[in-house]
């Protein structure tokens, strides 16, 4: 399935740019990662590829449907979980998720059905019939998720679902979200950019609503400067190597960017030195590190008005 974009770009309120002429054009089935910073643009750009929001210039296609001339056509492809989104309170899980498919055309029966496996499939079986403001934070954020794949949408908008979630909560997610994508195109945003490597068939990296790249992980890692990092385990490290960039994390670790062979060069004098360390592939949190910086201000719009 096809996304595709060309000079994109929405303005709110004629001064706040989100989107910035964003043109891409990507062709997966699987998961489609987004990520940057706090305010780089991945919720605008999920609301305008999911019809919730008019871009201000440029267009996007969604298999191949307009998302403004087509949005009709488009809503009955999609399923969206909102950055925002949490169930009624007053509603059960299983009143959520089903009110959801009746509202989607699913007759009453074959709804409860298909609420139940989703409900099952993310471990909520046994909150089913509670009331939803009794849920924790994570569970609320499985059910948005449960309510949408219940549906049988080809294509799913999920922004930042894993947020919240504790750490095995987030990796069952995965499982589920692997498990889902084998005959689904899934848009994902997300922080972890663990999470966004592991699951992303294709990432986009948003910096400032502007593109900064995509491609596979290791389409990504292929054209950084630093594609190998040197993690050192001490705090008593002498490293004296031209065209490596040295960071010291903590008084326990030291991480050293370079090439294969400039890292390669350093292993000598920490094995010598009996210093442990690992050596490994640039992961995507390094990647993004290189790409967007780290300098601060998330976000380029200062807003002084509240
Ligand atoms: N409704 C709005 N009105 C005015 N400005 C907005 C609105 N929504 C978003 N913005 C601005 O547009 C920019 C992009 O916001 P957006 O929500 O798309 O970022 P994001 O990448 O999803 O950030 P986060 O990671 O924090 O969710 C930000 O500068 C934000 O302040
Ligand atoms: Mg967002």
């Amino acid at each position: 399935m096809r996304i595709a974009t060309l000079g994109l770009t929405k303005i709110y309120d004629k001064k706040y740019q989100a989107l910035d002429q964003l043109t891409f054009n990507v062709d997966l089935n699987g998961i489609f990662s987004v990520i940057g910073r706090n305010g780089a643009g991945k919720t605008t750009l999920i609301r305008i590829l999911s019809t919730e929001l008019l871009p201000t210039s440029g267009t996007a296609f969604v298999n191949n449907l307009d998302v403004v001339k087509d949005a009709t056509a488009l809503r009955n492809e999609i399923a969206v979980v909102p950055q925002e989104a949490r169930p009624l309170p007053w509603l059960t899980p299983l009143q959520t998720v089903r009110s959801y498919l009746m509202w989607r055309g699913y007759s009453y029966r074959e709804s409860k059905e298909r609420s139940k496996d989703a409900l099952r499939s993310l471990g909520l079986e046994n909150l089913e019939k509670v009331k939803s403001r009794k849920l924790s934070g994570g569970q609320k954020r499985k059910l948005m998720v449960a309510t949408v794949i219940a549906s049988e949408a080809p294509i799913i908008f999920l922004d930042e679902p894993t947020t919240g979630l504790d750490y095995v909560s987030r990796k069952e997610m995965w499982e589920i979200l692997s498990r889902l994508k084998k005959d689904r195109l899934i848009i994902l945003t997300t922080h972890y950019l663990e999470e966004a490597e592991i699951l992303g068939d294709r990432i986009m990296i948003l910096d400032k609503g502007k593109l900064a790249d995509i491609g596979s992980i290791d389409e990504l890692r292929s054209k950084i400067k630093f594609p190998y990092v040197l993690r050192i385990m001490s705090d008593n490290v002498d490293i004296n190597e031209d065209g490596v960039e040295i960071k010291r994390v903590s008084n326990r670790q030291t991480l050293v960017y370079g090439t294969a062979s400039k890292i390669y060069n350093l292993v000598p004098y920490l094995v010598t030195n009996r210093i442990k360390f690992t050596v490994e592939q640039a992961s995507l949190g390094n990647i993004f590190e290189q790409y967007v910086g780290e300098e601060d201000g998330g976000d380029k719009n200062e807003k002084e008005d509240w």
